[in-house]
């Protein structure tokens, strides 16, 4: 029978096996896959991994430094840490479609993995959080052949595009290949991955820049990440983190009229999109109680300069998908 135990110790020593003593780099999101891979790396081949985390400027409030704080100095992994936030922001300047905006930062990953890691390497082998579904789901020219064989690869990244330039070819660690995301989960617990890593919300890889409809500004992106992170903290000062599949807020880039004091204002309204699913692929707007919905409406207006409305998306998927873009 499969138990994490056996799995770790079996995955440790065919790490070693293949790596032996040369470098392997992995690109940390963030999320339960490459978190519980660089833990796993980590264990069986110490400071021979080299884990990068390329910020795009698009995560949640003090998400990256969370994350690298979290894997330095709580776990001793040490996190190559890549400032990217000007030249992902450069390239959607003005750009207002929700695929183009998706390639293009797709792209710049690529771009911005491809110099780091060569800046940092070499390396012989690129970790991967390749999971059971990914190798059923792409009978994948870009897996090896025979074992050890070089490959140009994939970048599995959630940003769905491209693969890596001929001239920068590593070699596969897949150590997660036979797993599901469950178990994914159970082994990063076991290895001692905490909770709020195990048990986070999906969070797309183009990030925030998919929740600013149309143009992403500086600016948007702080008046978001504010009222994004009002969203979570009344959801957590609640204990009900768990009772969603996602739940975070959406800036519209239209200004509506408003009062406050005896000023009128003009600003941006969020929108609140609280979500229950099984898988993503359909999904319930969340019942939730209207306290809840009046806590997090107060603060984010009396709080984030640039808002004056707060409305609730009520639609489920289908017809509406959970993001706005
Ligand atoms: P939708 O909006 O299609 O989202 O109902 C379904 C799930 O997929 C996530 N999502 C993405 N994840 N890159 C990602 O890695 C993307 O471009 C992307 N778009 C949507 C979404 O957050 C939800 O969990």
């Amino acid at each position: 029978t499969w138990t994490t135990a056996t799995f770790v110790e079996e995955s440790i020593k065919d790490i070693r096996a293949q790596v032996g003593d040369r470098r392997v780099l992995l690109a940390l999101s963030g999320g339960v896959d490459s978190s519980t891979l660089a833990f796993l790396l980590h264990k069986a081949i110490g400071d021979q991994l080299t884990c990068m985390f390329i910020d795009q400027g698009f995560m949640r409030k003090y998400e990256p430094e969370r994350l690298v704080k979290l894997f330095q100095e709580q776990f001793h992994i040490p996190v190559a840490y890549v400032n990217a936030r000007d030249r992902f922001l450069a390239q959607i300047d003005g750009i207002t479609d929700p695929e183009e905006k998706r390639k293009r930062i797709g792209h710049e990953f690529i771009r911005v993995f491809e110099e780091e890691s060569k800046r940092l390497g070499p390396f012989d082998f690129l970790a991967q959080g390749t999971l059971y579904p990914d190798v059923i789901e792409s009978a994948d020219t870009s897996i090896p052949s025979q074992p050890g064989q070089r490959v140009a690869v994939k970048i599995k990244s959630h940003h769905n595009v491209g693969g890596l330039p001929d001239d920068l070819c590593f070699k596969l660690v897949e150590p997660l290949r036979k797993l599901f995301k469950d178990e994914v989960r159970k082994v990063g617990r076991s290895i001692g991955l905490p909770e709020e890593i195990v048990q986070r919300h999906p969070f797309p890889g183009p990030g925030l820049a998919i929740r600013i409809l149309g143009e992403v500004t500086a600016e948007r992106l702080d008046i978001l990440r504010d009222a994004d992170y009002v969203v979570r903290q009344e959801i957590n000062r609640q204990g009900l983190y768990h009772d969603f599949w996602q739940a975070f807020a959406v800036l519209l880039p239209i200004r509506s009229v408003g009062v406050m004091g005896d000023q009128r204002t003009y600003a941006y309204p969020i929108v609140l999109r609280l979500v229950s699913s099984e898988d993503g692929m359909t999904a319930d707007w969340s019942r939730v109680p209207y306290d809840l919905l009046e806590t997090i409406s107060n603060r984010i207006v009396n709080e984030v300069r640039g808002v004056n409305r707060v409305v609730y998306d009520i639609t489920s998927k289908p017809p509406g998908t959970i993001e706005w873009e």
